[in-house]
């Protein structure tokens, strides 16, 4: 649904990965500079594998942007493998002479053992190349224009940690963005960061993993992205297909989510109270249990979504599994692996929330410039919102 899509291509150790955005209006303006700073965000965080640092990401642009500003046709990026030398061998698309060792033994938690089956192949690498989420990285990458699209609206999205493993923050009533930034772990809280950090030494020290859970705010959305009159256009939906597929991911609840399930409907829903004059809507609520989507549709509230991240599946002490060629017990493969990934899958909730209200937005408004998308948005906020022209000529 919507104009707004993308397809990614690339192995997480081939030439390079590759994205082609498709539905973009003109007129934005978007650089490389700009796309690496949210690159570099993904890559941060303690926790993660040396890779992280050999590789620093930088998307090339290819096509869709001239002088600074997107033109309407597809924008592609590519993203190169900085070790790519090191595969070419490995990787090579053409044939080579010499046989590259297989990988045999799959690991539990992983796309290994239904892809070598799906696919009838019998190396794995075939299978976790692909799966492997250095392919969000190119979804960052998408990302990245989205936000840059939304930030003309005044959308803006953010994320923190809100537990790493046993370790959790507690509901906090403002977030300061700035200091979840400078954090390793992207965690709010100066206290609650030093227990996530030390959590994450002693899994690492144990050859053990661990996971946790993110939050995505977005704020400044409008009411009315999405809609109740289809299932595959309520946003709800939406947001959670497009979180549920960042890997790892094992659950996402938008707002209250699954504590709404044992609290009364009295407590549970977001009471409407008439708004003091001169705010942009005559309402307000006084909580936001719903997440700020009702109905399907944004209702003008902040967006909250909360993901659950599993502990990595690769473990330093690999866990028991078969070899695929003699049907014996085995060791699991063991792939050069982060210990936790919470704080990275967080950036790339973010990401994945700019695409989803992207499409959303130019879903509502449409237009093939920006100026056209801004106008059609302006014009909504000002005058088609009917509770306020309502509201305004009950107050005359
Ligand atoms: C940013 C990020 C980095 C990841 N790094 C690793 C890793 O180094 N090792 C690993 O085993 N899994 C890693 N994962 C998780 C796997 O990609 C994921 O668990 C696997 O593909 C199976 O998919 P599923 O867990 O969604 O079923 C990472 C996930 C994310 C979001």
């Amino acid at each position: 649904m919507g104009q707004f899509r993308f397809l990614t291509a690339g192995e997480s150790h081939g030439k390079g990965l590759v994205a082609v955005i498709d539905g973009m209006v003109a007129g934005l303006p978007i650089s490389e500079d700009y796309i690496a700073q949210e690159l570099k965000r993904r890559q941060a965080g303690y926790g993660r594998s040396d890779r992280m640092k050999i590789e620093q990401d930088k998307a090339e642009l290819i096509s869709g942007v001239r002088h600074g500003l997107t033109i309407g046709s597809p924008i592609s990026l590519l993203i190169r493998n900085r070790v790519w030398e090191e595969w070419q061998e490995a990787m090579s698309i053409d044939p080579i002479r010499k046989k590259t060792e297989s990988i045999t033994t799959p690991r539990p938690g992983h796309a290994d053992l239904a892809g070598v089956t799906k696919y009838s192949v019998d190396d794995i690498r075939l299978i976790l190349e692909r799966a492997s989420a250095r392919e969000t990285a190119a979804r960052v990458a998408v990302g990245a224009v989205a936000r840059k699209f939304l930030d003309e609206f005044g959308i803006s999205v953010h994320s923190h940690t809100v537990s790493i493993g046993k370790r959790r923050t507690k509901q906090l009533k403002s977030i300061d963005w700035r200091r979840v930034e400078k954090s390793a772990v992207r965690c709010a809280d100066a206290r609650v960061e030093k227990l996530m950090m030390a959590a994450i030494d002693e899994a690492r020290s144990k050859g053990d993993t661990l996971g946790g859970v993110f939050e995505v705010i977005a704020s400044g959305v409008p009411v009315g992205l999405g809609s109740h009159v289809q299932c595959d256009r309520r946003l709800n939906g939406q947001i959670a297909q497009a979180v549920m597929s960042i890997p790892a991911v094992k659950g996402v609840e938008i707002g209250a989510g699954f504590a709404m399930a044992s609290i009364k409907g009295s407590e549970a829903q977001d009471v409407i109270q008439a708004a003091s004059r001169g705010g942009a809507l005559p309402w307000r609520r006084l909580t936001n249990n719903a997440g700020g989507i009702e109905g399907g549709m944004s209702n003008g509230e902040p967006i909250v979504v909360r993901a659950a991240v599993k502990p990595i599946a690769t473990l330093g002490k690999p866990l028991s599994s078969i070899d695929l060629g003699t049907g014996k017990k085995a060791e699991a493969h063991y792939e050069r692996s982060d210990i936790c990934v919470v704080p990275a899958a967080g950036v790339i909730g973010e990401a994945v929330l700019c695409i989803v209200l992207t499409n959303a937005m130019l879903d509502k408004f449409g237009g093939d410039h920006l100026k056209e998308t801004l106008a059609n948005y302006k014009n909504y906020i000002s005058s088609a919102y009917p509770l306020n022209r309502y509201a305004a000529s009950k107050r005359k």
